[in-house]
């Protein structure tokens, strides 16, 4: 590797934090470079050093012959020159950033710095957390001098699990440093394992604020056809259709209404959102979109009752089936999915709800939001909501989903738009 010549020892680099982001950035640094990946989830440590990846996005193929020690000892870290913090950035109830996990991972790296070393942080924040949070942090644990003996760097993640298509080196990587120097080191170290290419920016700053944008972006752009969803749903025009039309002009942009939940769509706005009211500012249009995105389980629980009370059934004595659970077809993640809520919306109206999903764990759904998550569908069903589009799901035949339901009275809720109207004349079916 080609090293820059202020930085004298070895390179041994560091993941910490090994989930969804920081287990396939430390199986590709492993192929190339020593790597330590601690996670101070010694449950996960064991089961990766069996070649299992708990998110079970990686097969065990992933983890053969590569140059790493997964570990939740601290000890190890003092081997390491090149610190990379992949820890969750999420939100607390009142929907402000929860940074303890990357202040105590800072406490934590700081405590094992030595001169000469670099901290990277791939976690998405607001921009100024890294400057204003975390290098501080950093300096009091280690007792070392920012930009003189230690040095910092900010790299957003842009990994979007459950996408086989687009592995980490094929998306192109946004990369900053503390100093000019630094960023081009850091150009070059990511630049050794990324094949799409670097993109270098002036600042910290620039690239904390270039990925909260990113999420920001798309989930207001979701929130417009949401809205839409909600306007067209009253006047009876299929939104699809309308989208599928005003797509055949050049410069229109295809979004789609759904359930934005997970853990960056619908977290980072928050992020800025957060920063900006710091600053004094109160943003109306970003906070406009996700009180749009968010208000949608509710929506959805409405319209199936409506439905439901229009066929004269009542609500107590109804029974849903809603298929899938996860934040997204394809991956296990059930944090801040938003059919958790619209579960809760349903209950609510008293109607008596099973959830099955293939891929998410019944311990997870169980423990993180106690709902109980079913093995099979059971007995017949007033209305099926189909949630997520698992392959499974898209796999299924008509009929096997249409024979699930009592009778033609039944109801399908088609959440993700993904299956033929034509197909069920004999039954209500309504999409988002
Ligand atoms: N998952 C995504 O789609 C995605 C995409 C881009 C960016 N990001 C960002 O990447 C960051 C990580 O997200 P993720 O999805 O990989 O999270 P994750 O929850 O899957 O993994 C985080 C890991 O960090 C570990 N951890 C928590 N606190 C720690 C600590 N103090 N020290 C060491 N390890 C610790 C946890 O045990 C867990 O294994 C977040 O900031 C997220 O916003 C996520």
């Amino acid at each position: 590797m080609n090293l820059k010549p202020y930085i004298q020892h070895q390179q041994q680099v560091a993941i910490i934090g090994l989930g969804y982001i920081g287990l396939p950035l430390a199986l590709e640094f492993a192929k190339a470079y020593q790597v330590i990946g601690f996670d101070i989830d010694d449950n996960r440590v064991q089961l990766l050093n069996q070649g299992i990846d708990p998110s079970s996005e990686l097969s065990t193929e992933a983890f053969a012959q590569k140059h790493i020690t997964f570990t939740s000892d601290p000890a190890l870290l003092d081997k390491a020159s090149i610190y990379i913090i992949c820890v969750p950035t999420d939100i607390d109830k009142n929907k402000t950033p929860e940074l303890t996990p990357l202040k105590q991972s800072s406490h934590l790296v700081g405590q094992h710095l030595s001169k000469g070393d670099i901290v990277v942080y791939e976690s998405t924040v607001y921009p100024g957390c890294t400057e204003e949070v975390c290098i501080p942090i950093l300096e009091q644990a280690s007792g070392l001098r920012y930009n003189t003996d230690f040095f910092v760097g900010y790299s957003p993640e842009r990994i979007v699990p459950g996408d086989k298509a687009r592995p980490i080196t094929s998306i192109l990587k946004v990369v900053s440093g503390s100093k000019p120097t630094v960023t081009h080191f850091l150009g070059d170290l990511y630049g050794s394992i990324i094949t799409a290419g670097i993109k270098t920016v002036s600042s910290i700053k620039v690239a904390e604020a270039a990925k909260v944008i990113e999420n920001t972006q798309r989930d207001l752009n979701i929130s417009l056809m949401n809205e839409l969803a909600i306007i067209f749903d009253r006047m009876d025009i299929d939104i699809h259709e309308v989208l599928d039309a005003a797509a055949t002009k050049w410069n229109f942009h295809s979004y789609y209404p759904g359930l934005v939940g997970g853990h960056c769509i619908g977290v980072d706005p928050y992020y800025l959102i957060y920063k900006a009211n710091y600053l004094g500012i109160h943003p109306e249009v970003i906070a406009a979109g996700r009180r749009i995105n968010d208000s949608i389980p509710h929506f959805i629980a409405s319209k199936l009752t409506k439905k439901l009370l229009e066929l004269e059934k009542s609500t107590f004595d109804s029974r849903v089936l809603v298929m899938g659970v996860t934040f997204k077809e394809n991956v296990a993640d059930i944090r801040n999915s938003k059919v958790l809520n619209l579960v809760e919306e349903l209950k609510a109206y008293s109607l008596h709800v099973d959830v099955v999903d293939p891929r998410a764990s019944a311990a997870d759904v169980s423990s993180y939001a106690g709902i109980t998550l079913s093995t099979k569908p059971s007995g017949k069903y007033d209305a099926i909501i189909l949630a997520v589009s698992h392959d499974e799901y898209l796999a299924m035949s008509t009929k096997a989903l249409s024979n699930l339901l009592i009778d033609s009275d039944g109801i399908i809720f088609d959440i993700k738009g993904i299956l033929d109207k034509t197909q069920f004349d004999d039954i209500h079916y309504w999409k988002l």
